[in-house]
Parts: structure tokens; sequence; C-alpha cells
């Protein structure tokens, strides 16, 4: 437990600012100290007395209050805490975070802790998805910044997507979980995270990375696919509650937690993996899987005997076209990628009705972009209904989003 640890809880100016005053009783009952810096915005949300109230201390607003100074400095503010949260953390602290910008007293706090830092985002679906947002939750957590959240569901404005701050009980365990390993403490907890499931009872087949065709026991034929993007679609299905099954050709991803995978290599392995796990609700073939094979692979190594080898290919089976094209037990949605370094929409748009699928993800993986193996991507959904753009983002958050306009899509047949 993190009975007696102190906790310096700065409360920004987002919408969900009044969910952390529920936080701060939820660490009271865990007996966690919290001292609390509100930011003018934050104080728009909630109450200094509120806060005061909550917290049996004084709330910290000003960095140039004499009495602030003498009896706890910024900086011994932020030293005597043994964890630094910011909840909610609005785009603007995100942003000064990454700058290192401290023009008042949360940032400046936090450019001066020693401390561990734990973020819960919270806000609009936009303001969350902006390319500049994305970069710099990149960046913090590369610094080894904790995050918890956001999570998908209904927001305050309105809209639907991800960007709610996470409940406060989740919040209070995630406290708990770094206090703990801040310790070196970590027994093995189970973290619940609270999150309104969309895809419950339904079954979704993923495939992803590259397939590998051999010419001989030692050599074969592949492509740049990481797969990134297929992992990031499974685990986000999972996340709405799909039984989701990922084939993944060879790549170096950690399985994504909750999701059932089954690992091949070639293009025939695949198509029989998707047949065992057949039927499903949802088939995504996000996998690059290769166009065409050795027609007759060595058993043995090819030696080097100074004749080039002729190596002949043949046709791998269309995977996409063989589910999309299925009489008996057809996926309500089977949604295809389409990996193109020219004409993307173009040749997209030609793939959808070729091969008789509900949705090409069409991306350009032309070297500049660096699509293949970075974590962005920049997608356009090609469906009958026409072209819809999408702006550059992380492969997460591109999984995010698919995984919800999926539910949203299943919920208008019903
Ligand atoms: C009604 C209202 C709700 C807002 N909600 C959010 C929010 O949920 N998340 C966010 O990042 N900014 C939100 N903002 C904008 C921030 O309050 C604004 O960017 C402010 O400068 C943040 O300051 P701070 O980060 O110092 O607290 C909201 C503004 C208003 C007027």
């Amino acid at each position: 437990m993190s009975n007696g640890k102190k906790v310096l809880l700065i409360i920004s100016g987002g919408i969900s600012a009044y969910k952390s005053l529920e936080l701060i009783r939820e660490l009271k009952v865990r007996n966690i100290k919290v001292r609390c810096i509100l930011t003018t915005a934050g104080s728009q949300f909630v109450t200094p007395l509120s806060v005061e109230a909550l917290t049996g201390d004084k709330v910290y607003q000003d960095l140039f209050s004499l009495t602030e100074t003498n009896e706890m400095g910024h900086i011994e503010l932020s030293r005597d805490a043994d964890l630094i949260v910011v909840a909610p953390a609005t785009a603007n602290i995100i942003a000064k975070m990454r700058a290192g910008i401290a023009d008042d007293l949360a940032t400046t706090a936090l450019i001066a802790t020693d401390k561990s830092v734990l973020i819960a985002p919270s806000m609009n679906v936009k303001m969350w998805e902006h390319a500049s947002t994305q970069s710099n939750m990149m960046e913090l957590q590369q610094r080894g910044i904790n995050v918890i959240g956001p999570e998908t569901g209904d927001m305050a404005c309105g809209e639907y997507g991800v960007g709610r701050m996470s409940e406060p009980l989740s919040i209070a365990q995630k406290i708990n979980e770094v206090l703990l390993e801040n310790k070196g403490m970590l027994q093995n907890q189970i973290i619940t995270k609270t999150k309104p499931m969309k895809l419950v009872g339904r079954k979704a087949i993923v495939t992803s990375g590259p397939t590998k065709e051999a010419i001989d026991p030692v050599r074969y034929l592949t492509n740049h696919s990481s797969g990134r993007q297929g992992y990031a679609i499974a685990k986000a299905l999972s996340e709405q509650g799909a039984e989701t099954i990922l084939i993944s050709g060879p790549t170096q991803l950690p399985s994504p937690s909750g999701v059932t995978v089954k690992h091949v290599n070639s293009a025939l392995e695949m198509l029989a993996a998707c047949k065992e796990f057949l039927p499903a609700d949802i088939v995504i073939c996000a996998a690059a899987v290769a166009d065409w094979r050795i027609a007759n692979p060595n058993i043995n190594k090819i030696k080097k005997n100074g004749e080039l080898p002729v190596l002949e290919l043949i046709e791998n089976p269309d995977i996409l076209l063989q589910i999309s094209q299925l009489t008996k037990n057809r996926p309500y949605l089977v949604i295809g990628f389409a990996a193109e370094t020219q004409d993307l929409i173009k040749n997209a748009q030609a793939k959808l009705s070729k091969k008789g699928c509900d949705w090409i993800m069409a991306n350009d993986v032309s070297p500049e972009t660096g699509t293949f193996g970075s974590e962005k991507n920049t997608i356009h959904i090609i469906s009958k209904d026409g072209v819809e753009a999408w702006p550059t983002l992380t492969k997460e958050i591109i999984g995010q989003k698919i995984s919800i306009r999926i539910a949203e899509f299943l919920d208008g047949l019903s």
C-alpha cells in the first residue's frame, strides 16, 4: 500500500476538473496525503474552497505569493511530494511541459521536480487528435512521464471519441501503482480501468505484419511492414470488448493484452489461420501479404556455383478477396488496407471494387512518408459512400478511431 505517501495534485483548466475532487477523496481513503496546485484556468472549474475542504490543506495558486514562498516555495512543494499528478491535464499544460515553459506555479513546480510525474489528459477529441498534442504526448512518454487515459466516450461538448479523463478510481489505482513501482514494490497488481465497451459480443479477426516467402531454408522474400497498425487496431478492438484474434506475420512487437495472437510466416499459413478462426463479425486485413511466392522453394540451401539461380514466382492467394466473397457466414464488415506509393485514392478505389470488401484504409507508404515502421500514419477511408481523409495520427489513435467507427457501423445494422 501507499500509506503515508505524498501526492502533489495539479488541477488544470479542463471541464473534468470536478472529477479531481473525487480523486482527492479516493487518495485520502488510501491514506495518501494530497497537496493541490490549482491553475488560474483550473479555478474557473473548481473553487479553491472545495479543494481546501477536501485536502485539509491550503490550495496553492500563486507563484509569487510571499507566504507560499516562505512556507512552501515551488521547489520545496514539488520536492516534498513522492509523485506529481496532473489531473486533468489540459492540452495547454501538456504543451508547456513538453516545451519546458514555467510561467505559473504549476508549470514551475513541474520543471523543478525530480520526482515521478503522472498525467491524466482530458480534452475534446479534436484537441487530443491534433498533431501538436500527439507529438507532445509521444515526447513526454519517451521522457518517462506516466500517462493514464484518455478514455473513449461521450464528451461534455456533445461529441464522442477519445479524450475523456479516466475515472477517479482508475487514476487512484494508477497512482498507487506508480508509487509502488517507485519503491520497487509492485506486486502484480491488476489495474482495472473503467471503459465503455462498444463491441462486447462481437468477434474480430485482424491480420497484420509482413509475410515471409521461403526461397530455400535460409532465404526468403518479404517487405517492410512493421505490423504496428494492425497490432494497434487489434488492441483497440479488444479494449472495446470484442473477442479479438490477431493473425500476425513475423514482427518484433509484443502481443497486445487480451488479444489471441496466432503467429504465421507465409501467405498460405495466414490464409489457413483466417479459415481456422472464421466466422467472425469483423475482419480487418492489415497485413502486407506478399503478392507472390517462390513456386518451388528449394529443400536445401541453394549453393553459389557461378550460375545465377532462376526464381519462378507464382501468385499467392488473395486473402482479402476470398473473405470478401464468402457466400456463407460473410463477416458484416470486411476492411482491407491499400499500401500505395502512387495514385493513392485511385488505386484504393479500384481495390475496393475489385476485392468486394466494405472499406479500404488507404495509406501512402512511399519511403519519404516513413509510414512503414513509424508510430504515425495518414489514412483515407474509402467506401461506397466516398473518401474520408484523416489527419496524420499515431497508429494507436487510428486503431481507436477505427474501432469506434466499426462499432457505430455495426450498431447501425441492428
Ligand atoms: C468551458 C471550457 C472547458 C474547457 N475544457 C478543456 C478541457 O477539457 N481540456 C483542455 O485541454 N482545455 C480545456 N479548455 C481550455 C483551457 O481551459 C485553456 O486552454 C486554458 O488556457 C488551460 O490553462 P491551464 O492549462 O493553465 O489550466 C476549456 C475551456 C473552457 C472555456
